[in-house]
Order: structure tokens, then sequence, then C-alpha cells
């Protein structure tokens, strides 16, 4: 089958397109004919080294696996033929994909591969970092770092769906004009000098009650500075690269929390949380409260330039990789 293969810790540069055995399905799992995996910023971590946990090389990045089931083990609940949508340590990036059961979804009659892709990683994270961790209530003030990155934009339109108001940051004149659209009732540019500023005035007297960062680094401080009482920081990630330190004193006087929230834990600890949340998102879906945006596809031999288009902060929305488009 067709991958792409990480060899040595480095770049999208580094990553190879090659002819390698299809994976062999562990006891229990299933295996997919891959149709589509987006694009995540976590891959750059992971093919760097520097992700949480590393795997060993070489192997196939890619979180997600969109496609049609074409073996499964009796009781698995899944049959060959299957249009499905698994979560993945990784291995997206190929024709074949081996996944668990207990990670793996059926699709709905209404979305395609490229759309179960997209909504996979991205919109599940951030679905249960607002619910479960942040648990963001409606008519609460969001704000959204990184508001048009993957997991940002998904923020912006599940704290819409919520019926959060949402206050979205971001960096371009584009970038702004898409969390627009993306239903955030205000959008600010960290790139002006008074962004907090501006954050506090949309926020209003009692400040802002949820703050999404995928982000850290320069932005964290200022954020924080514009947590109301009892307000929820929920750190996601750290795209600037440094990782911030709390200041924990202020914290005290307005009783903020400060929480983390991680897709790769949930998936040890609470699976049956990954599984509903799931299916509200093919609900939400299906009545148009949330619909990934895909800026970009790209053929399988195409996936480094995906991922540096991450790296180099361009990318806007999803990109997702068409596995056997190989026309594109
Ligand atoms: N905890 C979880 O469960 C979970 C799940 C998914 C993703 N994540 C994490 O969330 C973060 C974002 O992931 P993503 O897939 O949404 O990435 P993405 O699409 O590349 O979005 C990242 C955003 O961060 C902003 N940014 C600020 N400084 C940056 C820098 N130095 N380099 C790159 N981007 C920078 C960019 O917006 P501007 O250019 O507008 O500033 C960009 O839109 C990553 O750290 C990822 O690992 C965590």
């Amino acid at each position: 089958m067709r991958a792409i293969v990480c060899r040595t810790w480095g770049g999208p540069g580094e990553l190879t397109l090659e002819d390698v055995p299809e994976p062999v399905p562990g006891e229990g799992e299933l295996k997919i004919d891959v149709h589509a995996c987006s694009v995540n910023f976590a891959d750059l971590l992971m093919i760097g080294g520097t992700y949480q946990t590393r795997p060993s090389l070489p192997f196939v990045p890619g979180l997600e696996a969109a496609g049609t089931i074409s073996s499964a083990p009796e009781g698995s609940g899944f049959q060959p033929g299957d249009r499905v949508v698994a979560i993945l340590w990784h291995g997206g990036y190929a024709e074949q994909a081996v996944a668990a059961p207990r990670e793996t979804f059926l699709l709905p009659a209404g979305v395609s591969f490229e759309v179960a892709a997209a909504l996979t990683s991205a919109y599940v994270s951030t679905a249960l970092a607002l619910q479960r961790v942040a648990r963001l209530l409606p008519s609460q003030t969001l704000l959204v770092l990184g508001a048009s990155g993957g997991v940002g934009l998904a923020a912006v339109q599940l704290g819409k769906a919520l019926g959060a108001t949402v206050i979205a940051v971001a960096g371009t004149t584009d970038k702004l004009a898409t969390v627009r659209e993306a239903g955030a009732g205000h959008v600010i540019s960290h790139r002006d000098e008074d962004w907090k500023e501006q954050v506090q005035a949309a926020a209003g007297p009692s400040g802002v009650d949820v703050c999404f960062d995928p982000v850290g680094g320069p932005l964290f401080d200022p954020a924080l500075s514009t947590l109301g009482w009892g307000g929820r920081y929920v750190l996601v990630g750290f795209a600037a690269g440094q990782v911030p330190q709390i200041p924990a004193h202020r914290l005290l006087v307005k009783h903020r929390a400060v929480l983390g929230s991680s897709l790769r834990y949930f998936r040890y600890r609470e699976p049956a949380a990954l599984r509903e949340t799931m299916e509200q998102l093919f609900d939400w879906y299906a009545q148009g409260k949330v619909s990934p945006r895909i800026t970009e596809r790209l053929p399988l031999s195409r996936t480094s330039e995906g991922l540096r288009a991450l790296e180099e902060r361009r990318a806007i929305g999803k990109l997702v990789v068409c596995v056997r488009d190989g026309g594109l």
C-alpha cells in the first residue's frame, strides 16, 4: 500500500511517500480502507519527536482514518463495507489503517469521508474541552484564541451552537474574516497592541467566562487577565511553542481556574464520553450547527505541503488529505 512514512525526527520535508506492507490488525482490531485523513498540528509534534508520546521509527503519521471497513472480527459490531471514521494514535496517511472498535464510529449517510476526517480529532477534542472540562453554559462568554485554526474554528462554531457569545482572536485579515463568517460575535487581531483591552470591552464588566487556548506562548498572560469571576481557562495546546507559566496569585481573587484538556487522555479514561460526543457532533452536523471548513484537499503525495502550511501559519480551518485520489 502507499503511505507517508516518518523515518527520522524532523519536519514535513523529511516525510517520504513509500510502498509499504499493509498493517496487520491486532486481536479485536478493525482494518480500514482509508479515504481521508485531516492534517493536524499534532502531526508536526509527532514527526518532530516532541509529542507527549513518541512512536518508534519508522511510523506512518495521521490521526484519523475515514473510510470503509475491509475486515472486522466477529462481535466487534462492524461489518466489511461499513462507512466509518476512527481516531488513531497514528497511521492515517496510508491506504490502509487498523483501529480499535471503541474508537471507531459509523458514519451517518449525509457525512462524507472528507467531512468525517475534518470533524473528528479537531471537533471531538474541542467539544470535550468546552462541554466536559470548561463546562461552558449558554449565554456565557467564550474567548477563543487561534480562532481560525483547526480546533479554533471548531471552538467558534461549537461555542455558538452551545449558545455562548464568542470573542475570537486571530492574526490576519483573512483569518478574522473567516472567524466572523463562522459565527464569532467579536473578532480581534492579536497583532493589535491593545488586543487584551479590546477583549475586555467586548466581554463587558463581568469578563470572559471561558477561554479556549490552543496557542499558549505570549497570548496566555493577557488572555488570563480577561477572565471574570469564576472564569475557566482551558489549555488544549501550545502552537506558539512556549508552555506558559501560571501566575497562581491571579487565580485566587476571582476564583479562576486553569484546566487542561487532552483528547488522548479522554480516550484512555472516558471512552463513553468520546462516543457520546461523536454522536452529538454527527447530529449537529446534520442540523447545520457545525460544519468543518475544509479549505484545501490534497492527494496523499502532497501531505507534506499541508503540514508545512500549518507550520508556517498559512492554514485556515481544516486541510484534508484525500488518500485515494491520486489524480488531484
Ligand atoms: N488537547 C487536545 O485534545 C488537542 C486536540 C487537537 C489539537 N490540539 C492542539 O491544539 C493546537 C492547535 O492545533 P490545530 O490542529 O488547530 O492547529 P492549526 O490549525 O495550525 O491552528 C493553530 C493556530 O495557532 C495560531 N498560532 C499562534 N502562534 C503560532 C505558531 N508559532 N505556530 C503555529 N500556529 C500559531 C495560528 O493562528 P494565528 O496565525 O492567527 O495566530 C493558528 O491558526 C496544537 O498545539 C495541537 O497540538 C490539542
